[in-house]
C-alpha cells in the first residue's frame, strides 16, 4: 500500500504523515515548489524523520508561469470582480505532478491536508480523478476516525511529541496562508470578521503603500499575442518567462501594489473572507487590458470579456481546470489575443497602477486620423445624421422616458 502526499512541513501534514503511517501506508512525500518562501531541505529532514520512504521536492514555477499563470493573464481573469485567482491558477499544477509521482512510485492513493469546508479539496481532487480516474484519494480532515481523534490543535501537538515530530517554536499566526509566486492569500481565524480589518503586519509580500517610496517607478511591458516577451524596469531588461514575472513581483512588492480584501462565494456556497497580495499579476493584467484597448476589435472583445473571461475564472476557482472546457475557451482565446501585440508603459506609485501609453506596430484598428477630433480624415459627419435616426426611432416610438421625467 504506497501513497503520495502532499506535504507542507508543517505540523498538520506531518501529523497526517505519522497517521497513514500507522493505517499501514508507505508514504512518500511530494513538495511543490510553486514559488513560495520554504525552509526546503528542513521539510525534507522531517519528512524522513516522521517516516516518509522518499521526499520529492519539485521545482514547477516554469511549467505554473506557462500553463496556468500567462492563460490566466491572457484572458485578465478575476472572480468575482476582485481576486485574481492566485491560488486556483497553483492546484492543478501542483496535482499534476502528484499522479505523476504516483504513477511512478507505483502509488494506488494519494493524500493532502486540506480542510473538508474548502475550496483546494475540490481542486486538488477534482484534478487527481481528472488525470487518474481510478486513484484512491485520502482525505483526512474529512475521515471521522481522523478529525474525531484531532478536534483541535492540541491533539495534534500530543500526537507529534508523541510520534517525536518536532514542532517549530514560532507561535502560530491567527489566520491561515497560501503562498506561491502569484499571491499570498490570508483567510480564517481572526480575519473571520468581516467587519475588522486586517492586522497590518499581517501582509508578507508587499510594503505597505504609505510606506512605499515617495518617487513613482516607470517600467514597460511587451506583449506578443497577449503574452508578456519583455521588461524593461530600472534594474534591467527581462525576456524569459519566470524572471520577467519574478521581477513584476519585485517592482510590485517595493511600490505596495496588489493589495485586496473581499468576502467571496466559494464553490460549495460558503461566504468567505479572503486577503490577498497579487503584486506581479496586478500590474501584467493592468496593463495587458490597457494593450487590448488599442488593438482588439469592439464585438470580440466584448464576447471575450463576457464569455471567455467570465467562464474561465469559474472553471479555475471552481477546479475544473482538466476538464473539457478549458481548452474550448483558451482556444477562444488564443485567437483574440493575435492581435494584442505592442507595448505599454506604466507607472506604480504607492498601491497604484497608472498607464502612461501604448503603441503597437501591427494594430490597424486605431487610425488617429479617423479618431481625430481636429480633422474629418475619411469621415463624412452628414453619416451621423442617418446613425441617428436610426438608433432613435425605439426611443420615440417607446413612452419609456416619462418614466424619468
Ligand atoms: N479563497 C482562495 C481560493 O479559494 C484562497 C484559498 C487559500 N487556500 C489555503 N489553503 N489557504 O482560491
Ligand atoms: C482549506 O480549507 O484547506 C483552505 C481554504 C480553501 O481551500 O478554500
Amino acid at each position: 500500500k504506497r501513497c503520495v502526499l502532499a506535504y507542507s512541513g508543517g505540523l498538520d501534514t506531518s501529523c497526517i504523515l505519522a497517521w497513514l503511517i500507522e493505517q499501514g501506508w508507505e508514504v512518500i512525500c511530494y513538495m511543490a515548489n510553486v514559488g513560495q518562501e520554504e525552509d526546503w531541505e528542513a521539510a525534507r529532514e522531517k519528512a524522513l524523520k516522521v517516516g516518509a520512504k522518499k521526499v520529492y521536492i519539485e521545482d514547477l514555477r516554469e511549467e505554473f508561469i506557462r500553463d496556468t499563470v500567462i492563460p490566466a493573464a491572457q484572458c485578465n481573469a478575476i472572480y468575482e470582480n476582485v481576486y485574481l485567482l492566485g491560488t486556483s491558477l497553483a492546484r492543478p499544477i501542483i496535482a499534476r505532478r502528484q499522479i505523476q509521482i504516483a504513477e511512478k512510485e507505483h502509488c494506488i492513493a494519494v493524500s493532502h491536508g486540506c480542510t473538508g469546508k474548502g475550496n483546494d479539496q475540490v481542486r486538488f481532487e477534482l484534478a487527481f480523478y481528472a488525470l487518474k480516474p481510478d486513484v484512491k484519494v485520502i482525505a483526512p480532515w474529512r475521515e471521522p476516525v481522523f478529525f474525531e481523534r484531532f478536534a483541535g490543535r492540541k491533539d495534534l501537538l500530543e500526537y507529534a511529541a508523541q510520534k517525536g515530530i518536532p514542532v517549530a517554536q514560532t507561535t502560530k499566526k491567527p489566520w491561515s496562508m497560501d503562498e506561491n509566486l502569484v499571491h499570498c492569500s490570508y483567510e480564517a481565524g481572526i480575519l473571520e470578521d468581516p467587519s475588522q480589518a486586517p492586522p497590518t503586519d499581517m501582509w508578507k509580500l508587499c510594503v505597505d503603500p504609505k510606506d512605499a517610496p515617495d518617487e513613482a517607478e516607470d517600467l514597460e511591458i511587451h506583449f506578443e499575442k497577449g503574452v508578456p516577451v519583455k521588461l524593461i524596469c530600472k534594474d534591467g531588461e527581462f525576456t524569459d518567462p519566470l524572471p520577467l514575472f519574478l521581477q513584476l513581483n519585485t517592482i510590485a512588492r517595493r511600490n505596495g501594489v496588489g493589495r485586496v480584501d473581499i468576502v467571496e462565494n466559494r464553490f460549495s456556497g460558503l461566504k468567505s473572507r479572503g486577503c490577498y497580495e497579487t503584486p506581479g499579476l496586478t500590474i501584467l493584467r493592468t496593463a495587458h487590458m490597457d494593450l487590448e484597448g488599442l488593438t482588439m476589435e469592439r464585438e470580440v472583445r466584448a464576447l471575450r470579456d463576457q464569455f471567455v473571461t467570465f467562464n474561465l475564472a469559474k472553471i479555475l476557482y471552481n477546479g475544473q481546470f482538466f476538464s473539457p472546457s478549458t481548452r474550448m475557451l483558451l482556444a477562444a482565446n488564443a485567437v483574440s489575443q493575435e492581435v494584442v501585440n505592442g507595448e505599454v508603459k506604466l507607472s506604480v506609485y504607492k498601491g497604484n497602477v497608472t498607464i502612461k501609453g501604448r503603441k503597437s506596430e501591427t494594430a490597424h484598428l486605431y487610425d488617429e486620423k479617423l479618431s481625430s477630433m481636429d480633422e474629418l480624415g475619411g469621415f463624412d459627419p452628414t453619416w451621423t445624421s442617418g446613425f441617428i435616426a436610426i438608433e432613435s426611432m425605439r426611443l420615440r416610438n417607446s413612452d419609456e422616458a416619462k418614466h424619468w421625467l
